[in-house]
């Protein structure tokens, strides 16, 4: 026995031990390049690997490389707040208990603060939430531009002016990704509406995409340093946009030098060939529409799964474009899930909710304070408050397609209302009209019950009998996200409020002169009522923090500063994308496909609006205050500019009123006389400046002769033709303070 433990003892000790590593292999080591590490990682990846690693696994997740210690990719919705989490393979919510979240107001009402502080704290408190709950991807912001008030998606989105989302989209971006997060700016690009959004071709020349429909993803790519894009659904130049050769290979990769991941809309892969070839790095949610059933777990059969594994294997393609996809979500794996200092993320802080109420405090848009209805008063005796309207009531957390979310506190405007009336006023409520009472999705649900047999007739009636003994009536209205409202996958079919809305608002402002109306929408609405109501406030989706933010705008606990990101037309016949009949389309004959051309070309919003004279119900960059602000004379350093300089234009403004507050100066310019077609007016600079009363602050924006260029498509670049311009400063686009004539030498 002896003899044989001895034997075993020495055959033992021959035998080197198992090579323990001296050090972490190079894509695991932190302390390099992350270049090193991706080329380290792909250079150990079998093919079967690579191609795992670029489409999905489940729903939300693509695969990583369990023997190599790569972890899974996570994404996650949306743009206002992290949806909860779902079963492997399914929409529906998997009904955890932990992942409640803070409801951010729409990117609208973001876009409407006109302040990048602000996206950059939305996109810090957003990161952290996502942190929180290990997600790697946020599946947005979103910065497709308003074209038409009937996408249903607007509300997710930053409005009319690619000047204006580019500024607000940056901050928000380097927020989440700050935070170890990946941005995921959506849907790239030109999905501007809803209706037939999987298969209509969008039909624009050059200059419009170059100057109206790129400059946001441009300078979120650029400026925000995205780490991925998501690819839309519709189609341009009938190549779709999840694997579009000139969209993803020519302008996104090859102009921008875009070095993260495109993501495909979840279902808007539909050829492998072009999604090899087009640019497209990471597939998800195929055999399904994006939003509802498909083949169950038929990862295998994605488009870059198996059939792409196939002709690699057969020698039929190279493997070139895989490991370029491969390169790019390595990237992005090792920019999140193995970043080892990204920090652990929080949830549902004070923080975030208290961000998620200054958000909205700063986007709400006083639109009309006639006789100063507003801010209610409540020094003088105790008031009698009014209010009127579904959604005084209506949670709108829940609803409008990916974007929706699983609050863990959602206030009411009218619980809101009756906070900051404790003690001051009494609250009346009235339903006023009965509009989408159902409150679930995917599983979620709001537990509301909004049901209400009454007529039209009895709700306008039991309102107006209130309104007559109170002193303020406040309906609060609008859209909410159900079908055909501010929903994804649906447009509206038209301006107007629906469900009766108007009629209600006719008859209570008949009954009494103190009325407010409080919309909340992510879109313009007609107001044939407008000059009926003295006070109008555009309220958005506000979020977790709704009632709050809009009590403490009506209470005068916060001097609204918002100011409208689009344009609201009177009718929609005002507006470019309907006038010209471009919208929704003509149907192929023969095709599903539907070719959609943006007809008014740059003319988009107020461009249209100025250079067509109409006048528009209420303009972009409007929004009022309860103080008064007064613009000194427009002045320059120079009347020349040199065509490498600059020219510095000045304007002071004054707080003239008797409470402190913030104006958004904005700057315009125009270029009167020039060889090719040109908006009336451009913005290129705004600053949202805060003045205590008697305060005075003066604003320079620094003009450089990319202010003052359009896209030449011939050329293929932008000129800023030598000659004459114009810059015009203002408090709206409708609003000008004052001008300065310069010359481009
Ligand atoms: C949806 C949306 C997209 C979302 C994705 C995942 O269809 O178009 O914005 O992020 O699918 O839910």
């Amino acid at each position: 026995m002896k003899q044989i433990l001895a034997i075993a003892l020495a055959a033992m000790l021959a035998v080197p031990a198992v090579a323990v590593p001296k050090q972490r292999p190079a894509y695991r080591d932190e302390s390099r390049p992350i270049e090193e590490r991706v080329e380290d990682a792909l250079s150990r990846m079998t093919l079967q690997e690579k191609i795992n690693m670029i489409h999905a696994q489940s729903k939300f997740s693509s695969a990583g490389v369990p023997r190599l210690g790569i972890p899974e990719l996570w994404c996650t919705d949306g743009p206002h707040g992290i949806r909860p989490e779902v079963f492997w393979d399914e929409w529906d919510q998997a009904g955890w208990t932990n992942d409640s979240c803070v409801a951010f107001p729409a990117l609208t009402c973001l876009a409407a603060s006109w302040n990048p502080d602000v996206a950059m704290l939305y996109g810090t408190s957003i990161g952290e939430e996502a942190r929180f709950r290990g997600k790697d991807v946020l599946l947005g912001p979103g910065v497709n531009i308003y074209r038409t008030p009937l996408n249903g998606r607007n509300f997710e989105y930053m409005g009319e002016d690619p000047y204006l989302a580019s500024r607000m989209v940056v901050p928000y971006v380097q927020g989440v990704q700050d935070r170890g997060v990946a941005a995921c700016v959506k849907h790239y690009a030109l999905n501007n509406n809803e209706i037939n959004r999987h298969t209509t071709n969008v039909i624009l020349d050059d200059r419009t995409l170059y100057e109206i429909y790129l400059p946001a993803f441009k300078a979120a790519v650029q400026e925000g340093k995205a780490w991925s894009i998501m690819g839309a659904y519709n189609l341009y130049r009938d190549e779709h946009l999840c694997h579009n050769s000139r969209m993803l290979n020519d302008i996104l990769k090859g102009e921008w030098g875009f070095d993260g991941a495109v993501v495909s809309d979840w279902g808007g892969v539909h050829d492998t060939r072009q999604a090899i070839a087009n640019g497209m790095d990471l597939e998800f949610g195929s055999w399904t529409n994006g939003l509802s059933e498909g083949t169950r777990n038929a990862y295998d059969n994605y488009y870059l799964a198996k059939p792409y594994f196939d002709l690699v294997a057969s020698g039929e393609v190279g493997t070139d474009e895989l490991d370029d996809k491969v390169r790019r979500v390595l990237r992005l794996i090792f920019r999140t899930a193995m970043a080892y200092d990204k920090g652990d993320g929080s949830m549902c802080s004070e923080e975030h909710y208290a961000a998620a109420r200054r958000i909205g405090n700063e986007g709400i848009v006083l639109l009309r304070n006639e006789g100063d209805v507003l801010p209610i008063k409540t020094d003088a005796g105790r008031k009698r408050i009014l209010v009127v309207g579904e959604n005084a009531l209506k949670m709108m957390t829940v609803g409008g397609g990916s974007s929706s979310l699983k609050v863990q506190r959602e206030i009411s405007p009218y619980d809101g209302i009756c906070a900051a009336a404790k003690g001051v006023a009494d609250v009346d409520f009235a339903r006023g009209y009965v509009g989408d009472v159902t409150g679930e999705y995917n599983g979620v649900t709001t537990g509301q019950n909004l049901a209400d047999s009454r007529g039209a007739e009895e709700l306008i009636a039991e309102a107006v009998a209130k309104a007559k003994d109170a002193d303020y009536v406040v309906f609060v209205g609008g859209l909410n996200k159900s079908a055909h409202q501010d929903c994804e996958d649906s447009d509206r079919a038209g301006l107007e409020l629906p469900y009766g809305q108007d009629a209600v608002i006719e008859a209570l402002a008949a009954a009494n002169p103190n009325l407010v109306v409080v919309n909340i929408s992510g879109n313009a609405v007609a107001m044939p009522w407008v000059k009926k109501v003295p006070a109008i406030v555009q309220a958005w989706f506000l979020g977790s923090e709704a009632g709050n933010s809009i009590a403490d705008v009506l209470f005068g606990r916060v001097n609204p500063s918002g100011k409208l990101p689009m344009t609201f037309p009177v009718a929609l016949a005002d507006n470019g994308a309907h006038a010209t009949g471009s919208y929704p389309g003509v149907k192929r004959d023969g095709s599903d496909i539907v070719d959609l051309e943006y007809k008014e070309g740059i003319l988009v919003g107020y461009r249209w609006h100025d250079t067509k004279k109409i006048k528009p119900l209420f303009a972009f960059g409007h929004g009022l205050s309860y103080t008064d602000f007064s613009y000194g004379k427009v002045s320059a350093d120079a009347t020349e500019m040199a065509a490498d300089g600059s020219i510095n234009i000045s304007v002071p403004v004054t707080n003239t009123g008797s409470v402190a507050g913030a104006e958004v100066v904005q700057l315009y310019i125009s270029d009167p006389k020039c060889s090719v077609m040109r908006p009336a007016k451009e913005l290129k600079g705004f600053e949202k400046v805060y003045l205590n009363p008697g305060q005075t602050k003066t604003v320079t924006f620094t003009v450089k002769p990319d202010a003052l260029s359009y896209f030449d498509a011939e050329k293929h670049e932008w000129v800023a033709e030598p000659g004459q311009f114009v810059a015009s400063v203002g408090a709206a686009s409708d609003d000008i303070k004052g001008t300065f004539k310069f010359k481009l030498k």
